[in-house]
């Protein structure tokens, strides 16, 4: 390990601000808590506040110090094997529209996995890109989103050779990589720079046994959500940039139209702090979190009606990897859904588990966890299933299975008509789902599972398409996005 990570530039400037006693007549107003509500600075904590300073005339002041943020960046972007590194304070929601205003060119192809995050979607509607969507493969089971095909970018890069950029997700919320390596030769034999939305992957760099990370893999470009998995405070991110594909000053440029003009110093003194002590410790702390997510993975395995998805899911997928940290439970054999499973965890057994979907609820590990907590978590699944005793099921609810096996093919046909910026600004009108045929989706509707948006701003609804929304709907589908959630009206381009 390189010794120069043992340093935390920004964490030593940061504080040094408060040894200094400099009297603040600058943001924020609170100035150090004395002007912040007194109940608030009771919970939160004195020196909490105190340390809420900003970065410009806080840590940093041009007339004195030099930029601490600069070398905190360098450092990461030495570890993270980048060649540059920005720090983000708005999570991978900013990287997102960052690379999208980067990469794309108004009216110009760019490919971009159908499974995007929506700060994808809205990149593509700051940016006015044309989007060519690549639909990941769906596991016939469970409805879970797999891992975007390599043919499938080579199909759409061959038919729009003037694409601008790839864009896929890689992992998905539920753990599943891309094959990175591949995909990143099929984007560079053309010259296309590669993006990776790696917002669930910080961690994968420190762990041999974690699936590639995105920058080793050869992307060009990655956004990754520190606060999520690697131990930094909410809203933190990194994107990486590697290669001679992307401007680093016009992604800087982009970076600095879309994230805040006040960073808080403590978010960077976070990101400088993690990176140290991934550098330091992160293959030992995530050695503990991968023996825990196995023991974890046992011990529910082992509760009659529960089934935990692991790797085997992504068997006959060659390239694409697992991140064994993720523990996705499969609770239909309790007879219960995902989503009611986890209103009762965290209702009934102090439990909150990060999301949950028809079929499943997915429980986070990360460096945080515990041999206690893991006994929590099984604690609290062991309780719901004898709650539930008699009302087990040993079956899959197999209508809904075939529903969510019928999504990728229903997605892949979509005609785009508009991008979704034209779209975004078009006159719109609100009709009934079953009088949106042939209209121009205004806004996107996306079922959750699998999270596939079926209908995108920009394209022609299909037949085929309500006819899978009505019955879904039917079935107890949920949606995400639409202005009208019960999808009895959507909203369409004028005519
Ligand atoms: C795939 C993906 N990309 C990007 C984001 C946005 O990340 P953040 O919350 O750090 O802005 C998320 C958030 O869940 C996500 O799932």
């Amino acid at each position: 390990m390189d010794d120069e990570q043992r340093r935390a530039p920004y964490v030593r400037q940061w504080v040094a601000y408060l040894d200094e006693g400099v009297v603040p007549f600058s943001t924020p107003g609170h100035k150090q808590g004395r002007g912040a509500p007194p109940e608030f600075c009771a919970v939160f904590g004195s020196r909490a506040l105190q340390l809420d300073i900003p970065h410009d005339g806080g840590t940093y002041d041009s007339h004195l110090t030099s930029d601490p943020l600069e070398e905190a960046e360098r450092l990461a972007a030495r570890l993270w094997r980048a060649r540059d590194a920005v720090f983000l304070v708005n999570g991978s929601t900013t990287g997102n529209l960052a690379a999208l205003l980067t990469l794309g060119r108004p009216g110009r192809p760019i490919v971009v996995t159908r499974a995007m995050h929506k700060s994808l979607l809205a990149g593509l509607v700051l940016g006015g890109a044309r989007p060519v969507y690549v639909v990941p493969e769906v596991h016939c089971e469970s409805g879970m989103l797999l891992d975007v095909a390599p043919e499938s970018v080579e199909q759409a890069l061959a038919a729009h050779p003037d694409a601008t950029a790839v864009a896929v997700v890689s992992p998905t919320y539920t753990g599943v990589t891309s094959d990175l390596p591949r995909l990143a030769a099929i984007c560079h034999e053309r010259g296309v720079p590669f993006f990776v939305d790696e917002a669930w992957g910080p961690h994968l760099p420190f762990h041999p046994e974690l699936p590639p990370a995105a920058i080793p893999s050869g992307a060009d470009l990655a956004v990754t959500s520190l606060h999520k998995l690697a131990g930094a405070l909410t809203q933190t991110a990194l994107l990486l940039i590697a290669g001679q594909l992307v401007d680093p000053a016009r992604l800087r440029a982009a970076v600095a139209m879309v994230q805040t003009t006040s960073p808080a110093a403590f978010l960077y003194a976070s990101l400088d702090a993690t990176r140290r002590r991934l550098a330091l410790e992160g293959e030992q702390l995530l050695a503990r979190t991968l023996e825990l997510a196995e023991r974890a993975r046992a011990a529910l395995a082992a509760i009659p009606g529960l089934r935990v998805l692991g790797p085997e899911i992504i068997a006959d997928r060659p390239g694409a990897g697992f991140d064994r940290t993720r523990l996705v439970v499969d609770v239909q054999g309790l007879g219960l859904t995902g989503l009611e499973a986890k209103r009762r965890l965290r209702r009934d057994h102090g439990v909150a588990a990060e999301m949950a979907d028809l079929v499943s609820v997915v429980c986070l590990l990360t460096l945080g966890d515990a041999p206690e907590t893991i006994e929590a978590l099984v604690h609290a699944f062991t309780a719901l299933a004898r709650e539930q005793g008699a009302q087990r099921r040993d079956t899959a609810v197999s209508g809904l299975a075939a529903l969510l096996r019928a999504t990728g093919p229903i997605v892949a046909g979509a005609p785009q008509v508009l991008t979704p910026r034209e779209a975004f600004f078009a006159s719109t009108e609100r009709v009934p789902l079953a009088r949106a045929v042939d209209r121009i989706a205004a806004e996107p509707i996306t079922p959750y599972p699998p999270g596939i948006p079926v209908v995108a701003p920009g394209e022609a609804i299909r037949r085929e398409v309500v006819e899978f929304l009505e019955t879904g709907i039917a079935a107890g589908m949920r949606f995400n996005g639409a202005s009208d959630p019960t999808l009895a009206t959507v909203l369409v381009v004028q005519e």
